[in-house]
């Protein structure tokens, strides 16, 4: 008789953004008339970018012809796309990255999960709390977490480092010793980020207690503070200590057509053991890369016409933040976030529950956010919406929000 993974088991309910899809959709089919705008899951709105469409097409050809067809792809992806990565997110930054510590990937979300497997089940993990709830179910599936408590709405034997308006969300350094400390800057769901100098404090301290951090960059595209790193290597150190994940969903579109990356540097060990050999044992077996054509696509988000027509778009999505952001605030909400990042948090108004708001605002004037208690318990109390909607409904959902 097989047994099945019990882990599995310690998950409460189905993943935050499967239970809001289908909240909607009951909603929806219920009100068929009803003009409902999307701000929950962060899922970009605008088509792809023109240099990525044509690198699209010209690889689509060239895989339709004998002498440029392409298979299997190199376990760490093409060398095109990692030295590009190498040159324009790392080396442009001060920052030496070899191709070979760069791992290309079908996106971030999927390797925040597989990181996991070159880990040991006994390490202690430490996430924010609030936090982006892939990291702690994988942890919880891994079997690195004990039972879900649902009076405290957590896992025992996880570390949640709270992140409150006290903080000014940022993390303190956890009483408990860790060993894998997940963060994520600019934060989802938070939408707020850290100065550089906060940043080279954790370093220091995974350093100093032998921890390592795994650094979700996802939204680096966003920022547009200065003193905030666009990666963890920019920090003393950190190619001792970290590992980083990189989307190409939020900063180019690529949602729906899958492509990040991680970085493992060769630096980083466990006694004499290299993390970066581990992870390429790991891809090599369970991984047989990211499309030719995607990854084709991918290069072009570099190339001049690229980056110009990848930077309106995120200008674009910006804007709507601020629409969001001084909309609210104008109103007499309290919002955090929306400057570095596309995500704004929000206060729920006359202590609300984040679920109860969430079905208020469905209910009474058909816009989705995200209920920030589902995230963690320190975002009970709070709400997330997206800038990824289009100008005009984010408009639309401003104007509608103001008016409860
Ligand atoms: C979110 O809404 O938090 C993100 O879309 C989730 C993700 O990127 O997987």
């Amino acid at each position: 008789m097989f047994s099945i993974n019990e882990n599995y088991l310690k998950l409460p309910g189905s993943y935050l953004f499967s239970t809001i899809a289908k909240k909607v959709a009951a909603y929806q089919s219920e009100n068929p008339e009803a003009k409902v705008i999307r701000l929950g899951i962060g899922d970009v709105t605008l088509p792809l970018a023109p240099a990525v469409i044509k690198a699209l097409h010209g690889a689509v050809d060239e895989m339709g012809a004998a002498e440029t067809f392409k298979g299997y792809a190199p376990d760490l992806g093409y060398e095109f796309l990692r030295s590009t990565i190498a040159e324009n997110d790392y080396r442009a930054r001060g920052v030496q990255i070899d191709i070979d510590e760069i791992f290309v990937s079908d996106g971030a979300k999927s390797d925040s999960g597989n990181i996991g497997d070159i880990f040991g089940q006994n390490n202690k993990i430490a996430v924010c709390d609030p936090v982006y709830p892939v990291y702690v179910d994988t942890n919880v599936m891994a079997g690195r977490s004990g039972l879900y408590d649902p009076d405290r709405g957590l896992f025992d034997g996880i570390i949640y480092m709270p992140c409150t308006a006290e903080n000014n969300f940022i993390p303190e350094l956890p009483a408990e010793k860790p060993d894998i400390i997940y963060l994520c800057f600019p934060n989802n769901p938070t939408g707020t980020t850290i100065p550089k100098a906060e940043l080279q404090k954790w370093v220091d301290y995974a350093l100093q207690i032998g921890a390592l951090i795994i650094y979700d960059a996802a939204y680096e595209a966003y920022i547009a503070e200065d003193d905030v790193a666009h990666t963890i290597y920019e920090c003393e150190g950190a190619k001792k200590c970290a590992i980083e994940l990189r989307s190409f969903s939020k900063n180019a579109g690529f949602t729906g057509t899958r492509l990040g990356f991680t970085v493992v540097p060769k630096d980083l060990k466990c006694g004499d053991v290299s993390l970066n050999s581990l992870w390429a044992r790991r891809h090599g077996t369970k991984f047989n890369g990211a499309p030719y054509i995607v990854q084709a696509a991918g290069a072009a988000v570099y190339s001049e016409e690229g980056k110009k027509q990848t930077k309106e778009q995120i200008a674009y999505y910006m804007n709507n933040a601020k629409v969001i952001r001084e909309g609210l605030a104008d109103a007499g909400f309290e919002v955090y976030g929306g400057v570095n990042a596309p995500y704004i948090w929000m206060k729920t108004p006359q202590g609300m529950s984040s679920w109860d708001f969430f079905d208020y605002l469905l209910g009474k004037v058909q816009v989705v956010g995200t209920p920030g208690s589902g995230f963690g318990p320190h975002g009970e109390g709070y709400f997330r919406l997206t800038a990824f909607g289009s100008a005009q409904s984010t408009l639309e959902a401003v104007g509608r929000i103001r008016n409860l």
